[in-house]
């Protein structure tokens, strides 16, 4: 099986399910219970907040967990929302955000919120001017993508978290959860206040993900509740899944920072050479400033739910747009706004890498497409 879909999910770490199942029979008392159980429990739950903090350059009272990117996503955008809408209703994003984002942006939207989307170029990179130009006395919210989920394009946050710190009253959120492992992002050098992470795309459970929340800022919470997470996100806390994705955060950064960072290029780089020798096929993600893991490409006059059930038949997995929207058979959202044309919006391909893919399959891939992509061209014409 060659297993190239891992931007909307990883295989889970034989360790992490070895953790996970361990606390679930082990330490499975609720972690707010007063009994020596509970107590040991907490102690786990504790441990990881600390552990997870350190990794990411943090502080443990910064550290929320959650069950989802999609959760962080929304307790972060409507949390401030909520909390601010008194300074001010209007709230800004980029045109190419995941559903997560772009949806609780339209709920708020619905609420009486304002919303100014920033547009981005061919390479899906977001406009920093118009999005300076957009800066109002009663902007409250600015939420960016850093590594966009379809093209791989890395947003310039360091420069946004420059720029928004001359607007204090601005809170600024990155949706980090393409970015985790793969391209390091500095929360704590970036001026960024929010960041979502998702546990299931680094090879931890899904069911599990991590909210930055700065310390010192106070934001709404949605869900009501015992007080669980600082008061923030009540609810009684996964510790199974918090612990085991713990430790996949810890092996996914040791392996990225031990040679994995570089294999993933060599993959690209392999994958984007062969693409760029086939006809009828043009490479979406930009050459510059685009992630290690995500190669987009458009294999013009080929509906891609034919070819990714062709290549299923050889078990290779691969995807078209953002998982959640890949069912619905329509032009990718992403490459439609990056003006990238109705064709190419309509044919895209998505491979995504973890580490643990090799040169191999991608040469094993391309030899595969290479004989199936003509015969599939003329059949479609
Ligand atoms: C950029 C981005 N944000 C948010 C999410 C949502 O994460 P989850 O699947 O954990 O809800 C995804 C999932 O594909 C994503 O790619």
């Amino acid at each position: 099986m060659i297993y190239f879909d891992n931007s909307a999910t990883t295989r889970p770490y034989p360790e992490v399910i070895k953790a996970y199942t361990k606390v679930a029979e082990q330490y499975f008392a609720n972690p707010s219970s007063i009994h020596t159980l509970g107590s040991e429990v907490e102690k786990l739950l504790l441990q990881s907040r600390v552990l997870t903090a350190s990794l990411l350059g943090v502080k443990p009272m910064e550290i929320v967990f959650t069950s989802s990117g999609t959760e962080g996503n929304n307790l972060a955008i409507k949390g401030v929302a909520f909390q601010y809408q008194n300074r001010g209703k209007h709230i800004i994003t980029t045109s190419i955000e995941h559903p997560s984002v772009l949806e609780a942006y339209k709920q708020l939207e619905a609420l009486g919120f304002t919303v100014s989307y920033v547009e981005v170029d061919q390479n899906g990179r977001m406009n920093i001017e118009q999005l300076k130009n957009m800066l109002r006395d009663d902007t409250i919210l600015v939420s960016i993508i850093h590594v966009n989920n379809e093209l791989g394009t890395i947003q310039p946050i360091k420069e946004v978290g420059k720029i928004l710190k001359n607007y204090p009253k601005i809170l600024f959120h990155v949706d980090h959860v393409q970015g985790i492992g793969k391209v390091p992002l500095e929360l704590k050098d970036s001026g960024v206040d929010l960041s979502t992470i998702s546990g299931h795309k680094f090879h931890a459970l899904r069911g599990t993900g991590i909210l930055y929340i700065r310390d010192g800022l106070k934001i709404a919470s949605i869900m009501s509740g015992g007080g669980q997470e600082m008061g923030i996100r009540s609810g009684t806390e996964n510790v199974a899944g918090i612990v085991s994705m713990t430790k996949a955060l810890r092996l996914t950064l040791e392996k990225i920072n031990q040679g994995g960072l570089n294999h993933l290029f060599q993959l690209k780089e392999a994958l984007l050479s062969g693409l760029r020798q086939m006809d009828g096929v043009i490479v979406n993600t930009p050459v510059q400033d685009s992630a290690p893991h995500i190669i987009n490409f458009s294999v013009l006059h080929v509906k891609p739910e034919v070819l990714i059930h062709s290549l299923s038949e050889h078990d290779i997995f691969v995807s078209t747009q953002s998982a959640c929207s890949s069912k619905l058979a329509q032009a990718s959202r992403v490459l439609t706004a990056a003006g990238l044309g109705e064709e190419r919006a309509k044919t895209a391909i998505r491979v995504s890498f973890s580490l643990d893919n090799t040169l191999e399959e991608v040469e094993i891939f391309l030899n595969v497409l290479k004989s199936i992509v003509p015969k599939l061209q003329e059949v479609m014409r």
